[in-house]
């Protein structure tokens, strides 16, 4: 993989870099970790004794049927955690509550984007006791589906409880889910059910965004005839269709195939027993961009998934039993796995579960949320913050916010001013920020303070969660003194890291484990300061991290070059204001195309169907040629340059053809 320099830190990360916070001592006094020489402590057993360590917190933290025989099997890139145990995760998410005072309890509270203008939000809340009942009953339709412990479910489904349901409902039974975006496209879904060879797809009719129906289950039917490029149907695995009723629209029904979620749930049996799983029994495969080819099928399984998700949600956002606790992510993201079902139901909170945008019907959407479900951790993303700081302080300031007492920052690095306005303007000033820095591909979080110990600069996801030992090391893998920018790596095992890439153990480890042999590379740039805090400074391979989301540029080229006006295509990134990457796409045309702005807007389009909205190039620029180096490659750093509107600068002297410079920046924009 071409590694690219590491840059240095954006010039306004240096702008509050001095400023620290320290805990309230208020905040202190009730935490789970309530000092920073616990925090250290805890840590330090961690990464000295891991094994005794884990053996104690997997003891205490999860309910299994079978205890392990060893902590962990560890040859690179190969992991076993809780060698032998078994457990079940919708059990430990569900029944162990059911015996408590929790059973009453809210696990769900979901609201819906209004259904049209006027309206009333929906809202539905399910008890632990209510939501356990819906998993069982949804668990007994897959079962009668003919579904066994092991095959794979696609969901493909709006932010509705649903989703959750039948999350929970696979791990119930031992199947293995693989949640797609809402946002992505039928080629997508057919790509994923081509690779994972999933045998059920679980859809709605549609989804309500911003007060109009996404339309799933019609992106279902087309994902469904289509064919790969030698002809092969990509979805011949898939045996049934389980379609939600949510948007009330219009929908193509086949009986040979489609069945209705309602109609099977009616004479489906509400009791249904936790298949006892092994520890590594593969719990889901979520599918991320990498720097090349198609997206890769990230595997997390059973046991250390959970322990992770659920001692880094408890101590993380420090969870109590009277929180309402809001992770804003979509099911669709890894952050939605974690922080919005796993997590939190494994802890026992009230997690809330929202469908819309955060500025429909109106930019104070969120803001209404915190004020009426007394909301009291939010969990959201930068980009979603600077979009705030865009739209004004009035819209906050219209609700009474005082109910909120931490709050979390994920997906990209927050800029200090966004930090500062997160704390002030939505934090009154009194909650803690815990900037957490992790990846589809660890499971949970790895790099993080923790709010009732550990002191928090504007900027900085500060330091590891408990076993995790990252590193900041140059090109030859040395770690690099402090001060210094370098590729981020972890240097142990943890439990919730991944397992593999779906049917591709090549791939796996020449992605992750071959960069700097037997540490897991991250993919991103990072340098520590004198304190030994962690700046992420961003991605260093292909993939660009657009509005919190991650975008392999390949994949957008190879979407780019499908399309037959297209000739040869490269993607790279330019700096942006709210989603902090934009994509910018350099396109060449085939002899006797012409440059217009209407093939533009084809060719954005274009990379929608192919992969999603969210794929979109923000900016798509016609050039003659793209400027390369002898041996063909193509300069990216001359294209990223010219996108950010910036002077071509440092050695151009490897470039094949001159002139293209010239061509790019007179491109037809
Ligand atoms: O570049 C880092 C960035 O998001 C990447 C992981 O993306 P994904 O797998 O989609 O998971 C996103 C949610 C966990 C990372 O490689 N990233 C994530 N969190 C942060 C971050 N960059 C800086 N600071 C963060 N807190």
């Amino acid at each position: 993989m071409a590694i690219k320099k590491v840059s240095s830190l954006p010039a306004a990360s240096v702008l509050h870099e001095t400023r620290v916070f320290h805990p309230s001592p208020e905040f202190s006094r009730r935490a789970h970790i309530s000092s920073f020489s616990q925090y250290r402590k805890m840590y330090e057993e961690s990464i000295k004794s891991p094994e005794k360590f884990w053996d104690r917190q997997a003891r205490a933290e999860l309910t299994w049927f079978k205890p392990w025989k060893k902590v962990l099997d560890w040859k690179v890139p190969n992991a076993k955690w809780f060698v032998g145990g078994q457990l079940n995760v919708s059990y430990n998410c569900l029944d162990v509550h059911l015996s408590t005072d929790r059973a009453n309890k809210a696990a769900l509270i979901w609201e819906g984007e209004p259904c049209g203008p006027g309206k009333p939000p929906e809202q539905r809340v399910f008890t632990y006791r209510q939501l356990h009942r819906e998993v069982c009953l949804f668990a007994n339709v897959l079962k009668k589906l003919g579904l066994k412990k092991g095959d794979r479910v696609l969901i493909y489904l709006p932010m509705i409880p649903e989703a959750a349901i039948a999350m929970l409902a696979c791990t119930r039974l031992g199947l293995v889910h693989s949640v797609v975006f809402g946002g992505f496209s039928a080629q997508s879904v057919a790509d994923r059910v081509f690779d994972s060879q999933a045998k059920i797809i679980i859809t709605a009719d549609g989804g309500f965004r911003r007060g109009s129906v996404v339309q799933l289950k019609k992106n279902v039917d087309e994902g469904l005839t289509l064919r790969s490029a030698s002809g092969e149907c990509l979805t011949s695995s898939i045996h049934r269709v389980i379609v939600v009723r949510r948007a009330g629209c219009d929908v193509a029904f086949n009986p040979q195939i489609d069945v209705w979620w309602h109609d099977e749930m009616e004479t489906a049996s509400p009791r249904c027993e936790a298949v006892k799983l092994d520890s590594e029994h593969p719990l889901f495969i979520l599918y991320t961009s990498g720097s090349t080819g198609k997206p890769k099928g990230i595997l997390h399984t059973t046991g250390g998934y959970l322990l992770t998700a659920k001692m880094t949600s408890k101590y993380v956002f420090d969870l109590r039993d009277s929180d309402v606790y809001w992770c804003t992510a979509d099911v669709g993201w890894v952050t939605g796995h974690s922080y919005v079902v796993y997590g939190p139901l494994a802890n026992g909170a009230t997690s809330l579960m929202y469908e819309g945008a955060p500025n429909f019907p109106n930019f104070d959407r969120f803001w209404s949320i915190v004020e009426r479900h007394n909301v009291s951790v939010l969990y959201t993303a930068p980009t979603a913050i600077r979009a705030f700081m865009k739209w004004g302080v009035q819209w906050p300031g219209k609700h009474d916010l005082s109910s909120l007492r931490l709050l979390g920052s994920v997906g990209e690095p927050i800029n200090p001013e966004a930090w500062m306005w997160y704390h002030e303007v939505i934090g009154g000033k009194r909650c803690p920020i815990v900037d957490t820095w992790w990846q589809t591909e660890t499971g949970g979080i790895m790099i993080t303070p923790l709010p009732g110990a550990t002191p928090t600069k504007p900027g900085t996801a500060t330091l590891p969660f408990f076993g995790v030992l990252p590193e900041v090391v140059d090109e030859t893998g040395e770690k690099v003194p402090k001060e210094t920018s370098g590729k981020l790596i972890i240097r142990k095992p943890w439990p919730g890291m991944l397992r593999g890439i779906w049917g591709d153990p090549k791939r796996f480890m020449e992605t992750y484990w071959s960069e700097v042999k037997g540490s897991y590379f991250t993919g991103d740039g990072c340098r520590q300061d004198k304190e030994g805090n962690f700046w992420i400074v961003g991605r260093i391979d292909d993939v660009l991290n657009v509005a919190g989301h991650r975008i392999g540029t390949a994949e957008v080229e190879g979407a780019l070059v499908s399309n037959k006006n297209v000739a040869e295509a490269a993607v790279v990134g330019r700096p942006d204001e709210l989603k902090g990457q934009a994509l910018v796409a350099f396109v060449t045309l085939k002899t006797g195309i012409k440059p217009t702005p209407q093939l533009k807007e084809e060719l954005r389009n274009h990379v929608g169907k192919e992969i999603g909205p969210v794929a979109k190039p923000d900016d798509i620029r016609f050039a003659d040629m793209l400027p390369k180096t002898r041996s063909g490659k193509i300069m990216r750093r001359l294209l990223k340059q010219v996108a950010s509107g910036g002077e071509i600068k440092g050695d151009t002297t490897t470039l094949e053809d001159l002139s293209v410079l010239a061509s790019l920046t007179a491109a037809e924009d």
